[in-house]
């Protein structure tokens, strides 16, 4: 059953003097300061008043509030993380956690609600949305770029960009020593960091959990690149890749059985597990490097930086229209507005066009 929002007043949207919420959910991601920044900005042109929430849902659970005035928001454009913190709380598995959302929103006295984050963090809006009509509107974030409804996410270039300087980087050792690099990314269920970073970095295979080749097809396409005089390569392997043999076995590699709130297990690891295997099986001389949260990490590049900037502008537009449960989105080279529930229903995963461009670079 759904239940009633429940809130002080009646704000009359497309008019100034509404308080607007903002939160950000999940992991921490390059462009999170950048989109605060631009929806207050054009909030507090509007007249409106913008309040900062702490640390993601778990801000509205436990009523955690700041102001977010023209001081506190100088500055916030280059810089990583978020002023604001994150939690990856999910306010449907805590005790009373909805009906203390819904409480806190009402007692603080806000209007709306944007929501910044990936599809978890609007997996909880959307359903919010849906079931009490709650004023939410979402920005999609993540560097794993796979929210649908949105060509691209921000954050992803950025982490495109660091493993691509990795992959380059580790080429030169891989040439000076003869070795097999192998480079392990994020993406937890996709591998687009995987497949755009391996592509831009001439990587020799790719491995992602969308078209699981084989550990034997990876050390195939080693050995044919030796055959041919090359005598090292670069692989890129998705955090989320499971280790797939032609015995028909495969290995989700994870670095503990514990789950969040949200049922993820903890990947990382599979670049190990496979680095092995590959010496094992070629017997050339293999080296692993785990890329991990330095992916997320520092300032975002100019295009995360605009991308970012103008999902702020869109959502603080969309909630002065009054226009909830959307999400502003990417298409082409437009800014529009997409329901959040479309955003959030299923993941947007690498297609096979995008994978065969990827292995014409194999081997
Ligand atoms: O969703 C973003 C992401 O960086 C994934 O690529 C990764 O699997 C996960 O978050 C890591 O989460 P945490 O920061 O909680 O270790």
């Amino acid at each position: 059953m759904g239940r009633k929002l429940r809130v002080g007043s009646t704000p009359t949207f497309g008019t100034h003097g509404m308080r607007v919420g903002i939160l950000t959910g999940g992991g921490d991601c390059p462009g999170l300061n950048a989109v605060i920044r631009a929806v207050a900005r054009r909030s507090q042109v509007r007249g409106d008043e913008v309040v900062g929430i702490r640390s993601g849902w778990r801000g509205l659970v436990d009523g955690w509030f700041e102001p977010l005035g023209p001081r506190e928001i100088s500055g916030l454009l280059p810089r990583g993380g978020t002023i604001l913190g994150t939690s990856r709380t999910n306010p449907y598995k805590v005790e009373g956690g909805v009906d203390r959302v819904l409480e806190s929103f009402r007692a603080e006295g806000l209007d709306a609600l944007v929501a910044v984050g990936g599809e978890d963090t609007l997996g909880v809006g959307a359903r919010l949305f849906e079931e009490t009509g709650f004023p939410v509107v979402g920005v999609p974030k993540t560097i794993d770029n796979d929210l649908s409804a949105t060509d691209y996410t921000f954050g992803f270039d950025t982490a495109v960009w660091i493993c691509t300087e990795a992959i380059d980087r580790l080429h030169t050792t891989a040439e000076s020593h003869n070795r097999v690099m192998v480079v392990e990314v994020m993406g937890r269920h996709t591998g687009w960091i995987a497949v755009m970073s391996g592509i831009a970095g001439g990587a020799d295979v790719i491995l992602i959990p969308e078209q699981p080749i084989t550990v034997e097809q990876a050390c195939r396409e080693i050995q044919h690149r030796h055959e041919r005089g090359k005598d090292f390569s670069i692989v890129v392997v998705s955090e989320g890749y499971e280790l797939t043999y032609e015995s028909g076995e495969q290995r989700l590699v994870t670095q503990e059985p514990a789950t969040d709130e949200f049922g993820h297990v903890r990947l990382g690891g599979v670049g190990h597990a496979l680095g092995a295997d590959i010496e094992e099986r070629t017997g050339y001389e293999t080296r692993v490097t785990v890329l991990g949260h330095v992916q997320r990490g520092g300032s975002p590049t100019p295009r995360d930086r605009v991308l970012a900037s103008r999902f702020g502008l869109k959502a603080a537009d969309l909630v002065a229209e009054g226009s909830f449960g959307r999400m502003a989105a990417l298409h082409g080279d437009e800014i529009v507005d997409v329901s959040l529930a479309e955003a959030t229903a299923e993941l947007k995963t690498v297609p096979e066009d995008w994978y065969e461009v990827a292995k014409a670079f194999f081997g």
